[in-house]
């Protein structure tokens, strides 16, 4: 073969099985690992591929699986309705007919093996292009090969076919290649051998597997190129295995995570997708998960009992027992213990939230604290203020259903048990007494009380007395 670089790449990925195994009415390939669909994290090591077009095999819970795959900019990407699953050989046979006219390689995937990266997948591409093969396998030596088709190499050490476990003699069963389900054929290869496929075996399935064999038999050439990590091939035909691979992957992220220098308490219960980031001498307590785009900086203390999805937390800030959900923790702020950070709570640098304390699309100012249960939504905290026990901005009025902001200026005192009913403003340096229903503005340096709150007096000491250090 000459001019390898120049061909063109199309893919097949098989996403229409039932997993019966999984006895769910959500589709196997939709069951999530690390908080993404399995087809997620299997489009995302394919994209890079630059396949010009490809086919996503679909049959159980089709409308869900296409919804999903249309998140993941896919470009020519088309759907492939399986009607029956009859087979890995009758899916890629379905796929291969929605790719149409086409003249170069297919590489194809299952829906359900979330752990293969765009390196590998890569290195098989090119390992094909190499040798010129009408297919190259992916394969690995594994522990365990239960579940696993085995590859039969000939008495020269060439592939020769794949047996599938289940129609595996003993002898068979105790090869430890096996097969990972991804390939890379030959596309006038593949489609030919697929018309040969048939259905005699212990599961009365079309086995894409067969194919290997039938192409041996024609004389073309089949070669089998060994991940060098064998992890990256585990399928997930079970509850239990994607939960082994759930583990796989903690383990992974936080092996790599403590050789770059984040201390890791007790692995064995600390849960971190590998899409997060932590920076160096940052300490992570057990029962700690941390999903999505959530960045951790230096020096950080996080957890016991945290979890942060989407956050930004930043250096030195110490953030145990609480729940975060885009929001974003300023250096050396703190956070907890309980407390719960909803989208848009902004903590400025050295500020705090305490116990019992929920902020939502809220600015706390630098240094400004709410130690001892709060409620703050969709509120503007200056610096320096102090939220006494129990204060509440209100910020939803349920008769009109109209949500308003509430402004606290620099140095404020909110009073304990203050109800500040939003739109409302408590001008710099104010202060509300114990108990202060605040309906109307407070002016800057003036103290409040009452229901509803009213001025009786001007604040004593002016607010920048009471600042200087
Ligand atoms: C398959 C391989 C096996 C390999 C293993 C690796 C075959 C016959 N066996 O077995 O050699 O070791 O993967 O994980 O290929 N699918 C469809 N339509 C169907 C059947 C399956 O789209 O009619 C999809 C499934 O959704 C899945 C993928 O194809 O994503 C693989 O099918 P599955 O039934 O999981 O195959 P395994 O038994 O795991
Ligand atoms: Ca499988």
């Amino acid at each position: 073969m000459g001019k390898q670089g120049a061909r063109a790449l199309a893919a097949i990925v098989m996403a229409a099985g039932e997993g019966k195994r999984f006895k769910s009415a959500t589709p196997k390939v939709l069951h999530k690992l690390c908080g993404r669909p399995m087809l997620a994290h299997v489009l995302d090591s394919l994209a890079p591929l630059g396949a010009v077009r490809v086919a996503l095999v679909v049959g159980r819970g089709a409308e869900a699986v296409q919804a999903e795959a249309k998140r993941h900019a896919i470009p020519a990407l088309t759907f492939a309705p399986q009607a029956r699953q009859l087979g890995t050989g009758d899916a890629a046979r379905t796929g291969d007919d929605a790719l149409g006219r086409f003249d170069g390689d297919v590489v194809v995937l299952p829906g359900d093996s979330p752990l293969v990266t765009t390196k590998t997948l890569r290195g098989l591409l090119a390992a094909h292009r190499k040798s010129g093969a009408a297919a190259t396998i992916l394969t690995a030596v594994v522990d365990d090969a239960t579940g696993y088709g085995r590859i039969v190499r000939d008495a020269k050490g060439d592939v020769e076919r794949i047996v599938e476990h289940a129609d595996a003699t003993s002898a068979e069963r105790a090869l430890d290649e096996v097969n990972s389900c991804m390939y890379v054929f030959d596309r006038a290869a593949l489609r030919s051998a697929l018309t040969k496929v048939e259905r005699a075996n212990r599961q009365n399935e079309f086995y894409l597997t067969d194919v290997i064999g039938i192409l041996r038999e024609k004389g073309e050439r089949v070669v089998a190129w060994r991940a060098q990590d064998a992890a990256e091939i585990m399928g997930a035909n079970s509850r239990a295995q994607l939960a082994e691979l759930e583990s796989f992957v903690h383990a992974r992220v936080n092996e790599q995570l403590m050789a770059d220098g984040v201390s890791i308490v007790d692995p064995s219960q600390t849960y971190i997708d590998p899409t997060v980031k932590v920076g160096r001498d940052t300490v992570i307590h057990p029962m700690t998960f941390l999903h999505g785009d959530t960045r951790i900086g230096a020096g950080c203390e996080i957890g016991p009992n945290v979890k942060a999805t989407d956050s930004r937390i930043d250096n030195g800030a110490r953030v145990l027992f609480a729940v975060l959900d885009q929001a974003h923790v300023g250096s050396e702020a703190s956070v907890g213990p309980f407390a719960y950070l909803r989208p848009g709570a902004r903590l400025a640098h050295k500020a705090k939230v305490g116990t019992f304390v929920e902020v939502k699309n809220s600015k706390i100012g630098e240094a400004s604290k709410v130690p001892h249960l709060s409620y703050i939504g969709d509120a503007d905290i200056g610096r320096d203020v102090n939220v006494g026990a129990a204060s509440v901005t209100l910020n939803y009025d349920s008769e009109t259903k109209v949500k308003s902001r509430t402004v606290i200026g620099d140095d404020a005192k909110i009073g304990g048990d203050t109800m500040m009913v939003a739109p409302v403003k408590i001008g710099k340096g104010a202060v509300t007494a114990a108990g202060s229903v605040v309906t109307k503005d407070v002016p800057p340096g003036s103290v409040v009380k009452g229901m509803p709150a009213k001025t009786f007096r001007k604040r004593k000491r002016s607010p920048e007395g009471e600042k200087k250090k």
